[in-house]
């Protein structure tokens, strides 16, 4: 049963944030003075359990959902992610499972995920200057044992995208030695504009730089040409490196925003259904789950939510006034980036 929403967009992709909590304060993240000793994190009865998750995945791909994506906070900290992966192909045959890591555990992880049937992976890499590079994981750490997680995975097999979000004035003068690094290793990179996700990351306009300026400076240097979607719904426009050297993609949401094309649901790490990045209110899937909801009203439960969405937060952005408190968004490791 395929369900459409009030844009007539499907629901195609699932995202879930495993867990909210991450082994790494990224400022534009998690910020260390907000996310510090007085935070509190969700806790274990709070999280959906592995029959949880099965059971909501399962209700999800009966409405069309072909993809999902694991996600968090640092999805790789949940000790029984390998685990899921696999009740994800082998029991509920999920065509395209993908997970978004800081890549901190990855050398140690990659196996059981290459074992438990993981199709993808996106890591986040921002600098390959180490002072840099702590800065943006807020504590210091070397990308050097990310990079390692890299090699080990690309080894096994794992198709690998790098994400790397750009900041004027932080890391956008490397630009080039990431290209240039990703491109030898056979690497797509994903270039990201700040957003303005949450309410703790000191988001602002000057620090973004547009994708377009992203684009126009790489392809000074390596020329690129467009490459059309890979399929509908693609939130990053594809260039290739006209020397055949590779891709890089540009995930535009704050210049050029793909409402009009976003078929994703999400689901944060305590069970709530999101149906934008940007939303402030979640519906409880998990509660009503706990409360003794049963299959098939689990189903039409997630249909109707689909339904009645009309999301266009990025759209709107230019239009809408300030966010005041009582529109307090979520944040991203809650919700899941
Ligand atoms: C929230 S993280 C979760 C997964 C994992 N911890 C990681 O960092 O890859 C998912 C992605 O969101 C990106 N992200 C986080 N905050 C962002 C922001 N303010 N603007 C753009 N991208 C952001 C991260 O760089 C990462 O690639
Ligand atoms: S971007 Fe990922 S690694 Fe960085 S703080 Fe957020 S969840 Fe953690």
């Amino acid at each position: 049963m395929l369900v459409v929403d009030q844009l007539n967009r499907p629901l195609h992709d699932l995202r879930i944030s495993v867990t909210d909590r991450c082994n790494f304060r990224c400022p534009y993240c998690m910020p260390k003075e907000a996310f510090g000793a007085g935070y509190s994190f969700l806790r274990d009865p709070q999280l959906m359990t592995l029959a949880e998750l099965t059971r909501i995945v399962r209700a999800f791909r009966a409405l069309g959902v072909e993809k999902v994506r694991l996600t968090g906070g640092e999805p790789l900290l949940r000790a029984d992610l390998p685990e899921f992966i696999r009740v994800l192909k082998h029991e509920l045959g999920v065509p395209d499972v993908a997970l978004t890591t800081n890549g901190w555990l990855l050398e140690k992880f990659a196996p059981a995920l290459r074992a438990a049937g993981l199709d993808r992976l996106n890591v986040s890499v921002d600098s390959l200057v180490d002072t840099t590079a702590g800065k943006l994981n807020g504590l210091g750490f070397s990308v050097a044992r990310v990079l390692r997680g890299i090699d080990t995975a690309a080894e096994l097999g794992l198709p690998i995208k790098i994400n790397c979000v750009v900041q004027r004035g932080v890391n956008d003068g490397e630009l080039l030695a990431l290209c240039d690094y990703f491109r030898a290793h056979g690497h797509a990179l994903r270039f990201i504009e700040f957003m303005d996700v949450g309410n703790t990351n000191h988001w602002s306009p000057d620090r973004v730089v547009p994708a377009k300026e992203i684009v126009a400076r790489i392809n000074a240097r390596w020329p690129l040409e467009p490459v059309g979607p890979a399929y509908r719904g693609e939130v990053a426009a594809r260039y290739r490196y006209r020397d055949g050297h590779g891709e890089i993609g540009l995930i535009s949401s704050v210049t050029e925003p793909f409402c009009r094309d976003c078929r994703r649901a999400r689901l944060s790490a305590d069970g709530k259904l999101y149906t934008c990045l940007f939303a402030s209110l979640g519906w409880d899937v998990l509660g009503s789950l706990r409360a003794g909801t049963d299959d098939m009203e689990l189903k039409n439960l997630l249909s109707g939510l689909w339904h009645r969405r009309l999301d266009r937060y990025s759209d709107e952005r230019a239009t809408r006034p300030a966010t005041s408190e009582a529109q307090t968004k979520v944040e991203m490791s809650y919700i899941g980036g």
